[in-house]
């Protein structure tokens, strides 16, 4: 059923202070629109034969502007692409504008090409340009119609033996390949994250999600256990229960593990992500026009499967948990309703009011799994838990929750660096009014039509045990978006990049 998308093979090389031309036979030179601008035009102009009056004229370097060349031989490049970045781009904005440029040219790019960093205006960014032009290439090159049947064209730029050459200066030589080396293993998560996410549901059940994480584990180096629903029920993950009463599907329990050998007193972060491979709401049914995209709502899953992945690759001297609970929420005679008071794995009961707020009692078990088993110094669960988030954010920002500035701090700061925005918003312990049952420990909906995304975080909160250190991202608005891949939205790996950078930061 869950084939995975053959991999690339590009061969990647760092070419120092080379003049290019000769082995490859189309250039790129990312340009940023700023203050040297105009001498890089000019330079360009010099090396490429062409009049710079009409160059200055023609290329404004905006964002994802692209101006092509045609040159003689052992020039720069038979084709240069002058593509804009902006003005003082971000690692983002490079990402976007390299990505824009591979799927617009990929049918008429050759599979020998260059990217240059000695014609251009790169200054102190280079890694980061470096590290962002890969990944833009390479994520750029995907195709979301993997289940039509006509054949594929076979584009030279996406042949196993695609050839990306990189012109730097000699500077920083090792963290300029170990930018680039980043930047094509985030973009092989990433593509994976997208087939996961962009997935239909009836090709992604529960044991879909698990077999992808046993997969990665083997080949990255990371241990993986799932729990199926014998021992789900034998574990007493009674909240994942509920939502899977009116599933023909079992649920899994995903739990997975990276600890580098030899690793000593390294801080140990826990993940959780939430991992609904399809909302209907249950019994609260959701409203049809828009429940197609509800194939997504295990975006969190793919951004803690991903950043597993992603940190295994990367070797990070860490200590990382990965937990992901996984079922459908279907209708069905078994399903739970609303009124109903059921268990969860904390051993505190929970009131259903609405049968949609599903995310929050799976991600509730996997919480207090999470404590229980691995007592993490960090707690950071991500789902796409509400159309309240969705509402205040649009699809530019997922809600950061957390008591702990230190640990906001640090989660902005990844966030600030990848692109991938989060925005801070309040847990004050007024909103646990909301929450209060009459029946049970505590409700899973206040009824009310106000402050969803704080309220679904305090009821998250409740099953943390006062975890000092815990964050919660609601990353509903952002898990997908609209890009060139789709007419529809589609996946946004949110959370990988921004996960990883995090944990970089942590052990530098
Ligand atoms: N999966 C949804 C949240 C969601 C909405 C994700 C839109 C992506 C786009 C979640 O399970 C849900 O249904 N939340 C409800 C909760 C409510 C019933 C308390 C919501 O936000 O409307
Ligand atoms: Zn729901
Ligand atoms: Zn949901």
């Amino acid at each position: 059923m869950w084939v995975k998308n053959p991999q690339n093979k590009t061969i990647m090389r760092l070419k120092i202070n080379n003049k290019a031309g000769s082995s490859v036979s189309a250039v790129i030179i990312p340009v940023a629109k700023q203050g040297s601008l105009e001498n890089i035009l000019a330079k360009i102009a010099t090396k490429t034969g062409v009049p710079l009056k009409l160059l200055k004229e023609d290329f404004k370097a905006n964002h994802k502007e692209i101006h092509t060349l045609y040159t003689e031989e052992n020039k720069v490049g038979k084709r240069t692409f002058l593509l804009g970045l902006g003005e003082a781009p971000t690692f983002a904005e490079v990402v976007s504008a390299f990505r824009s440029f591979a799927f617009k040219k990929k049918t008429i790019l050759p599979s020998k090409i260059g990217i240059h960093f000695n014609l251009n205006n790169v200054g102190k960014n280079l890694t980061s340009w470096v590290d962002a032009s890969i990944n833009g290439l390479f994520i750029g090159r995907y195709d979301i119609g993997r289940y039509k049947t006509e054949e594929k064209t076979n584009f030279a730029f996406s042949k196993k033996d695609t050839l990306i050459e990189l012109y730097v200066p000699k500077v920083n030589v090792k963290a300029v390949e170990n930018a680039m080396n980043k930047g094509r293993a985030a973009a092989e998560t990433q593509l994976e994250i997208f087939d996961l996410v962009n997935a239909p549901s009836n090709m992604k059940p529960p044991q879909v999600l698990a077999d992808w994480a046993v997969k990665s584990g083997k080949k990255n180096g990371f241990k993986v256990k799932v729990f199926k629903k014998k021992e789900i029920e034998k574990l007493g993950l009674h909240a994942l229960l509920a939502v899977n009463r009116g599933s023909e599907l079992p649920p899994t329990f995903i739990v997975m593990e990276y600890k580098p050998k030899g690793l000593k007193n390294a801080k140990k972060v826990g993940l959780v992500g939430k991992g609904v491979t399809f909302d209907t709401g249950g019994l609260s049914i959701k409203p049809s026009t828009n429940m197609h995209y509800m194939k997504t709502d295990m975006g969190g899953a793919a951004a803690v499967l991903g950043a597993m992945e992603l940190t295994a690759k990367l070797n990070l001297p860490i200590h990382l948990i990965g937990i992901v609970p996984a079922t459908d929420n279907s209708v069905d005679a078994l399903s739970i309703k609303p009124s109903d008071v059921i268990q969860s794995y904390s051993g505190k009961s929970i009131e259903i009011i609405d049968t949609d707020a599903e995310g929050r009692l799976i991600l509730a078990d996997g919480l207090a799994y999470m404590i229980k088993h691995f007592a993490p110094d960090v707690l950071i669960d991500l789902a796409t838990l509400t159309g309240s988030c969705v509402r205040t954010f649009g699809s530019l920002s997922g809600g950061l929750f957390s008591k702990n500035d230190e640990l906001s701090k640090a989660l902005l700061k990844a966030s600030e660096q990848t692109g991938e925005r989060i925005w801070r918003l309040p847990l004050w312990d007024d909103y646990k009014n909301y929450i209060k049952s009459d029946v049970a420990d505590i409700k899973n909906f206040s009824g009310l039509p106000t402050g969803g995304a704080i309220t679904a975080a305090k009821f998250l909160e409740f099953f943390t045990d006062n975890h000092p250190s815990w964050a919660h991202m609601d990353i509903a608005g952002v898990a997908v978006s609209d890009s060139e891949y789709s007419s529809q939205k589609s996946a946004t790996g949110f959370g990988v990049r921004l996960l990883v950078e995090f944990l970089e930061n942590m052990v530098q």
